[in-house]
Order: C-alpha cells, then structure tokens, then sequence
C-alpha cells in the first residue's frame, strides 16, 4: 500500500543490525537472506519501518560503517538480488525500509581510495579525499594535532610506490576509515548516484551517519585539534571541522532528490551536536528529521524526562519537524543494563570490569527499561528501536577481550609500566568498546548459536540468551516480546496528531501525560504507590494492583 508523505512523522521504526540479526546460511555472520525470513516475527511487532545498518561491501574495520562499495552488497551477506527480494517481501508486510548512508568517509579498500594512494600528491584522484603533507622538516608530523575518534592520530602517513614515506590523509575515525573532501563536486555527484541508485530501488528512507562532519574548513584544518565530542564545537556553525553552515547546502540538494519520489524519500540525520543546531538538519527542505539522542545518556528520572521531552516537542514543531525518541542504539550500552546499575556508574570503566564494578540489578533494569520505552512509544513523533530490546536483552558485558571487534576497543590503547618487569611496558585497552550491544540475536533457547545461524555466531552469545530467546517468549503471554507487541499494536491504533498535554499529578515521581483519542500515558518514575487516574487499562509495563501503580511501571489508559 502505498504511504502518504506525511508516514514518517509518527513512525515505529526498528533498527536491523544485519550481521547480528540472523544467519541463513550458517557462516556466523546475519545477511539478507536471514532478514527476510524473519519478516512475520517484524510484522508481528507492528512496525512501520526497518532501519538496516550497512550491509554493503566492507572489510568490517568498524563493523560495515567502512563502506567499500556504496552501491552493493556485501557478498558475505548475499546480492542486490536478495536484497530486492526482502525489500519486496518487507513492503508486502507494510514495512517501510531506510539503509545507512555513510557519507564521511569510506572504506580504505574503496576503489578511489586505492586509486588515490597509487597517484600522486595534487592529482584529482587523492582531491576525492583529504590528504594532506605532514609538518616538520620531513614530513613526520602530522599536518595537524587533531584527535580521531578511535585512533590517537586523525592522521595517517602514507608509504609511496618506491617505499619512501609520502603524504597523510584525514580519517576522523579509524586508519580504515578516509574522510572524503565534500568540497569536491565528483564526491557530492556520486553520493547523489547512491541516493538514487537506492531509492530507484524502493527503498524508503536514509540514515545519514555523522551528517555534521562532512564539510571541514580547509583554511583552518591545520589547527584542528579537537576529539569527536559534538558537544564542544563552535554552536554558530563555525567549527573546523564539525557542524559547519556549509554543510546544510549538501542535504538541501539532497532533499531535492528526495522529493523527486513519491511518496518523497525520508531521511534521518545522525549528528551529535546541540539540541538547536541539530533541528537545523530536520528542516523540512533539508533532512526531514534528525536523532534527539538526549535520552541515551539521561538517568531514569521524571525531571529530567519531562524536560528532554517537552524541550524536543517544542524544537521539533519549530523547524516543521517531528520529534524523534531513541534508548538503544548499536553504539549504546542497552538500556535495560543502563537503568539496572547504580547512578553515576561509569559505562566505560564497568564495561572494561567485565561488569565486576557494579552490581547490576536485572529486574529494576528491565523494569526501568519498559516504563520508559512504553512512555516513548506514546509520544507524539516517531521511535526508534533496536534490535533486541523487544527481548529484553541486556548488554553482554563480559565478551573475552579475544573476541572483541570494535575498532573502539582495539584502538583505545596506551602503554603502561607492568610492575615487576624490567622490559615495562604494556599496552591497556581504555576503552571496551560497543560489541556487547551486538552480539547476535537468540531466535531459539535449545538450538547452536541459539537459532541465529547453524553454529558458532560472529561473537559469543551468553548462556543467559536461552531466557530472552523468541521461543521462549513465544510461549507465555506476559513476556518482554509480547509487551512490546501489545504496545506497539495499541499504539498504531491510537496515534494520531501531534498533540500533547501534561496532565498535574500533583507528585515529582510521576507524569501523566495525555494524547488525541483519549489516549494517556502515567509513568511512575519513583512513587511507591500511585492511585491511578479513572480510565480503561490498555496496557501496563508492570501489574497494577487495586488500581494503583508502583515505582518504575507506565500505564497507559482510555478515558
Ligand atoms: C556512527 C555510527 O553509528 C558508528 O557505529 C560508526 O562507528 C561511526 N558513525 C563512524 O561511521
């Protein structure tokens, strides 16, 4: 059926992260072919769309944000062929389908990345990229001190054919990662070719990945200095490298394309800067939409909620947007792990415990991770899921370090004196990375691999995957999957409008927030005991007794 232009607005959108999803072909490694399997298990959670992360060509140096062929699929996970096929079988469940765009650089295996590095310094070929000669009376400094996200350097030095040591190139991310120059109009014209290439395909919409980094004061880059934290750059637009005005002019000829299609083409902006700057991406003659990622790192608390909430509401309406609710991302600690540790728990220092640091406390996590997913799902404006939180997945913490992938683990690294040694120096990991957030779904608790492939998967799944296992919850009505389907059903019934209107409780520790239809949400953040409005339970994250609700627990009602 096809959708009217305005389906995005309030979209139940579930983000696919291809290799973990699930493997038909028992390689360890999810593909396409698996997504299309599962199409029923997705309908049954009644959503509007998929979001795949990449799936193309990749040598994996950050798990497929390292694109080597834009405009293909990575054999590992199968063809274009299959790929029409799932997108077909996907629009036939009323499935719309969004792929990751990756515009900020690409792999090093990309053709004109290898074609740069055989060419010389000043020829068209290295200009499709930044490279740049290094400081010093050889060239052994690099051009700038500017920091990557997962290497120390955002430089790379380059060996020439004969050996000798040449140029450096930008990589905001990792070595394998080469920005591209978008002030090059070659780079502008084939993403424009790729945008197309996937939308004359069907696809319905696009993710930008870090839609704020592709312009770079090239005047300036030499004192570039800065880590990647969008939070500290310049808020008019002035920045060397991130969030430049510039860089709006690229997704304004991007939004022409866009609505050459009918229904017009739906993009999202990944970009990590300041509430105000981001709804600039939203603009309705720009992206459309932008990520409001403030609740992946704000606490279970009711204060805090209601601001993020109603402070995106209202800069969403302002630029002509709606506003968008993400908990979970494949960059993210899971929320249900998030919510079950102690306040002020440091993530990164938990993670590289192996979750000795602090106790996590599973049942107020998950808890936690229901009520405020439930309270989402009732907002106005559109809600972004990750794979596996349906199933009430928790992140595994403990991966051997072995196992780890994550360029953020690999590259996080400094050396450190060993006591007792006379040779000294260790290198230690800073950083565990983002991997237990992506270990492969458990679709069955008594199979290999528990049903996501034939054997072994990409990354080691936990014994305690058997209990969130989509068999397993299949089989009892009160499980975590069929909350999530009940609520997502309801809410495809009830949402309309963007309307919202906080209701007084008359107590900090809970809000009550009310919709078009006679819909209300009651979240009980912190209340022991909450007597519960008058009203028809439609759905509640927890049992309500005597008509009351307890701490952690959302509620929504029909009055
Ligand atoms: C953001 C993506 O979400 C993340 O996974 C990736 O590492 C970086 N962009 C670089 O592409």
């Amino acid at each position: 059926m096809k959708k009217n232009a305005d389906w995005w607005r309030q979209a139940a959108i579930y983000q696919i992260y291809p290799r973990s999803f699930k493997d038909s072909n028992g390689d360890g490694l999810g593909d396409i072919k698996g997504i299309t399997s599962k199409v029923d298990y997705l309908q049954s959670l009644s959503l509007d769309a998929v979001w795949l992360s990449p799936f193309y060509p990749s040598a994996l140096a950050d798990g497929g944000y390292d694109v080597a062929d834009y405009r293909n699929v990575d054999p590992r996970l199968g063809t274009l062929k299959d790929f029409d096929k799932m997108l077909k079988a996907l629009h036939k469940a009323d499935i719309s389908v969004f792929v990751d765009i990756v515009p900020n650089h690409s792999s090093d295996q990309h053709l004109w990345f290898q074609e740069a590095l055989k060419s010389e310094p000043g020829s068209a070929a290295r200009n499709r990229y930044i490279f740049r000669d290094g400081r010093g009376k050889h060239g052994e400094i690099p051009p700038s001190d500017e920091i990557s996200h997962f290497a120390p350097s955002a430089w790379t030095r380059t060996t020439n054919s004969d050996g000798t040591l040449g140029q450096w190139y930008m990589h905001l991310f990792a070595p394998e990662q080469p920005d591209f120059n978008w002030d090059n109009r070659e780079v502008q014209l084939d993403f424009i070719k790729t945008l197309r290439f996937w939308a004359d395909r069907g696809v319905d919409g696009f993710r930008i990945d870090v839609a704020h980094a592709l312009k770079k004061d090239f005047k300036r880059l030499h004192i570039a200095k800065k880590s990647m934290s969008g939070f500290e750059i310049a808020q008019d637009g002035s920045d060397i490298l991130f969030d430049r005005n510039e860089v709006h002019e690229i997704y304004r000829e991007w939004r022409k394309v866009f609505d050459e299609y009918d229904p017009p083409r739906v993009a999202v902006a990944e970009a990590y800067v300041h509430a105000k700057r981001r709804m600039l991406y939203a603009r309705p003659d720009e992206l459309g939409q932008a990520f409001n990622f403030d609740l992946l790192g704000a606490d279970f608390d009711a204060r805090l909620f209601k601001k993020i909430i109603s402070d995106n509401i209202r800069l969403a309406q302002s630029e002509g947007s709606s506003s968008t609710w993400v908990l979970d991302n494949h960059d993210r600690v899971r929320h249900a792990t998030r919510y079950g540790l102690p306040k002020k728990t440091d993530l990164i220092q938990w993670l590289l415990s192996d979750g000795k640091s602090a106790k996590l406390d599973k049942e107020l996590g998950l808890a936690r991770a229901n009520a405020a997913t439930l309270m989402l799902l009732a907002l106005p404006g559109c809600t972004y899921m990750y794979q596996g939180e349906e199933l009430g997945l928790f992140e595994v913490e403990d991966i051997a370090h072995d196992d780890l992938q994550d360029p953020q683990w690999l590259r996080n690294v400094v050396p450190q004196m060993v006591k007792g040694k006379i040779s000294g120096l260790a290198l230690i990991h800073t950083d565990k990375g983002r991997d237990g957030c992506r270990v492969p779904l458990p679709w069955q608790a008594r199979t290999a691999s528990f049903g996501f492939g034939r054997e072994k998967s990409h990354l080691p799944q936990p014994k305690w995957f058997a209990e969130h296992a989509v068999d397993t919850q299949d089989k009892v009505n009160d499980s975590n999957l069929s909350l999530y389907r009940r609520a997502l059903a309801l809410r495809k019934k009830y949402q309309s409008g963007e309307e919202l209107e906080w209701i007084s409780t008359g107590n900090p520790e809970v809000l009550h927030f009310k919709r078009p239809n006679g819909w209300h949400c009651v979240t009980s953040f912190n209340s022991k005991s909450f007597a519960l409005p008058a009203g028809e339970i439609l759905i509640s994250s927890a049992p309500i007794k005597g008509g009351k609700i307890k701490a952690n627990t959302t509620v929504w009602l029909k009055a």
